[in-house]
């Protein structure tokens, strides 16, 4: 890190947070990105008018930690006037792939640059990095979910709780929901015991905060009684490859009528499964290949 120390978007204390708590742990952050001019509600109320609508997501925000996924309810306003009237409009949103946008680019760009070091240690090559930008009314719940990547999640305004439970914990979210889940098709919504709240970490948030959320680590949060933005930067790695991988290969385990063993049971299978998905994949797209050649062949 050669850049002066208040140049930074993580100053030193948070960096060395997020490096003592990579890749597998959750941990608080804190950043300097809160009085950036890029989150200011008329710049994000432009960003969400330029975005392509494929990037644009909302709901009403109030919702349960265990929604239906069939119940949730839209407002019928445009991304814009949402964002100006987050303080009022009783809405959820979330800005999706804002590294897109050149000026959002740049400081994505920054933010994974301060962190690199560990990163590239711990995971190897940063790989498929996306932002999302969220902005909560007042008291609203984003239900028990999980992601397929590394985040940060910075708090830009407002204050919101998070509660993060352990990634890779089959009692909370059992080995066939992760297979599911890099299958697709399902929404992300899951149903939330309140028997998991025992291996839960509570991180409440204000301006200024950050939490590093580890792969598939679930969580839900509640937002506080402002209006709430929050930044996320992900990034995928080596690690979460491997991870979605061995689920994606045991799933297919299972449609043969198999019991695929849990995964780090055995770690050698682990690795034998992980480089059988790699060459089912290797010769699929080989096959393509060749069939396409011989389409062409056959076409002169
Ligand atoms: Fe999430």
């Amino acid at each position: 890190m050669t850049a002066d120390a208040t140049d930074r978007w993580l100053p030193d204390e948070g960096i060395a947070d997020f490096a003592s708590a990579y890749p597998g742990e959750s941990a608080p952050v804190r950043h300097r990105l809160q009085h950036h001019p890029l989150f200011a509600l008329d710049a994000l109320a432009d960003l969400a008018a330029r975005l392509p609508a494929s990037h644009v997501e909302h709901s009403r925000g109030d919702q349960s930690v265990s929604q239906d996924p069939g119940a949730v309810r839209q407002e019928a306003l445009p991304p814009a006037e949402i964002v100006r009237t987050i303080a009022i409009n009783g809405c959820w949103m979330v800005l999706k792939k804002v590294d897109a946008d050149p000026a959002y680019a740049a400081l994505i760009d920054q933010c994974l640059a301060e962190i690199a070091p560990t990163v590239s240690r711990e995971t190897g090559a940063y790989m498929r990095r996306e932002a999302f930008i969220f902005l909560s009314a007042p008291n609203s719940v984003t239900p028990f979910h999980m992601d397929p990547e590394h985040n940060i999640l910075l708090q830009i305004a407002g204050q919101k709780t998070m509660r993060v439970y352990p990634a890779g914990d089959f009692e909370i979210v059992p080995q066939e929901v992760h297979e599911a889940f890099h299958l697709g098709g399902r929404h992300r919504n899951m149903p939330h015991r309140d028997a998991y709240d025992a291996k839960a970490r509570d991180f409440v948030m204000h301006a200024g905060d950050a939490v590093y959320v580890p792969v598939k680590a679930p969580h839900w949060v509640q937002n506080g009684p402002e209006p709430s933005i929050s930044f996320s930067i992900t990034w995928r790695s080596a690690l979460s490859d491997r991870e979605a991988r061995l689920h994606r290969f045991n799933a297919g385990l299972r449609k043969l009528g198999a019991t695929p063993s849990t995964p780090g049971a055995a770690p050698l299978l682990d690795d034998v499964k992980v480089a059988a998905h790699k060459g089912t994949k290797k010769a699929t797209a080989l096959a393509r290949k060749v069939l396409g050649k011989e389409r062409d062949r056959s076409a002169y």
